[in-house]
């Protein structure tokens, strides 16, 4: 059955491009995929994966068959006609995105009228119609992604939506396209190229607006003695509204919502439009991180020789990204008011160290408390929730607590002997069963 399967090339194996080629073999595709770091495909083809990203590893041994990584052009081009570009696309010192990795991927591949180009990177609207400007014999399709790290193979299987970009000449590609998305069983939605580029900057942007909103409101609570949690979910029983991406906190980081509002700002800037209220959505952000130094203040004063512990250091659980992470900007900020700083990540530790080398790292969440005048709680990693405050309040110097992710049981916590901050929540509020999630 497999056999009779249309082949699937990928082009960079990153985060993206791994869940890509490990999804289409467990749907009986055989996968061809090519990077140009020999050491990455190296390990990739003795079956070691160097990211946390839930179920990917599994899926990568059970399909290894059917799997196969190179760095060669020429074997990705003999073994698939249906190419997967999945490169990074980094902001450049202007906030454009970078679009060399893409650009040379490109001029590799062959002009033969056969092969199909599946643009999965985040571009700017307006790659795909110079890249076919330029490669006119090339069919070309935009297929963006819509993946979140930490369920990224559950949103590859069950997708919400599958976008596929084209335009005239290209029906023929798009529809090889659906039939590889079609078992899937999402809503299928056809667009032209430029708009289906849109629809991908365009998501993430609002998805962050939703977020840097609901921040919004959680420090007007703090101001009028409200509790955001209500708030949010009084809000998201409106269908128009909708409950997810209304949990406040100290801000959104990741790959790509930085990257992707920015891009977009700057796309819009280029074409002559200023897009005021993603300007917003960016500052507002950055002002939620630096808040949690004004509450920590609100209790010790001055920071300066206070050890303060970080709980979580990932931008969120369940992954090892620390990319834009909220911890690196607090990190920073309260050291910079003289602070001494001790952090523990289940899982985001190894690759913090090397990113905040003057803070301690500890081996648990409890060794983090230790001594500690204060903790911040950055992630919400579940082992967080079973921890022991009781023990927790006895073992620190001043049980001081600002829940950046409001999720810990205030109630709780000052029964434990803490002095508690959430984002726009009460030390009284009791926690929403049916959170905004
Ligand atoms: C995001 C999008 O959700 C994906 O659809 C998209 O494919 C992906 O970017 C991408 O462009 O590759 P991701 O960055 O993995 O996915 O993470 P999210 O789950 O969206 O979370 C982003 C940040 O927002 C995290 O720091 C999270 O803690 C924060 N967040 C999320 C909130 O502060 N409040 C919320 O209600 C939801």
């Amino acid at each position: 059955m497999s056999e009779q399967l249309e082949p699937v090339g990928v082009i960079g194996v990153g985060w993206v491009g791994l869940v890509t080629a490990a999804c289409f073999a467990e749907l009986g595709h055989q996968v061809i995929a090519r990077d140009i770091v020999p050491e990455k495909v190296e390990a990739l083809s003795r079956g070691e994966i160097t990211i946390h990203e839930p179920g990917l590893e599994e899926l990568l041994q059970r399909n290894a068959e059917r799997i196969a990584f190179t760095t060669e052009m020429d074997e990705l081009l003999a073994g698939a006609r249906l190419l997967f570009v999945c490169v990074d696309t980094p902001p450049t010192y202007s906030g454009d995105a970078d679009l060399s990795r893409v650009r040379a991927v490109v001029e590799e591949l062959r002009e033969d009228g056969d092969h199909v180009l599946i643009m999965k990177s985040t571009v700017p609207a307006g790659t795909g119609e110079s890249i076919r400007r330029d490669k006119p014999n090339l069919s070309y399709v935009s297929c963006p992604e819509f993946l979140k790290e930490g369920t990224a193979v559950k949103d590859f299987m069950h997708p919400d939506r599958v976008v596929i970009g084209a335009d005239p000449g290209d029906e023929g590609a798009a529809e090889a396209v659906e039939a590889l998305y079609k078992p899937l069983g999402g809503e299928i939605l056809r667009a032209d190229v430029a708009s289906a580029e849109m629809i991908k900057l365009a998501s993430n942007a609002f998805l962050a607006t939703k977020i840097s909103f609901i921040n919004e409101i959680a420090n007007v609570c703090e101001e009028v003695g409200a509790d955001v949690g209500q708030v949010a979910e009084g809000m998201g029983l409106d269908e128009r509204i909708g409950p997810k991406f209304l949990k406040a906190g100290i801000g959104w980081g990741g790959s790509c919502f930085g990257k992707d509002t920015i891009a977009l700002k700057k796309l819009a800037g280029n074409s002559g439009y200023h897009f005021q209220l993603l300007s917003a959505v960016i500052d507002v952000n950055e002002l939620q991180k630096r808040r949690v130094v004004q509450k920590l203040k609100k209790h010790l004063d001055s920071l300066a020789g206070r050890r303060v512990a970080l709980l979580g250091l990932a931008f969120k659980p369940d992954t090892d990204d620390m990319r834009d992470a909220a911890s690196l900007v607090l990190a920073a900020r309260l050291e910079g008011e003289g602070a001494e700083v001790v952090a523990y990540d289940p899982v985001a530790a190894e690759r913090a160290a090397t990113l905040l080398d003057s803070v301690e790292m500890a081996t648990s969440a409890m060794e983090a408390l230790e001594g500690a005048d204060a903790a911040v709680l950055v992630t919400e990693w579940p082992e967080f929730a079973e921890l022991d405050w009781v023990a927790a309040a006895e073992r620190m110097a001043r049980p001081v607590l600002v829940d950046g992710r409001n999720f810990l049981d205030p109630q709780k916590l000052v029964k434990a002997g803490f002095e508690y901050e959430g984002i726009g929540r009460t030390a009284l509020d009791a926690p929403r069963t049916a959170s905004a999630s």
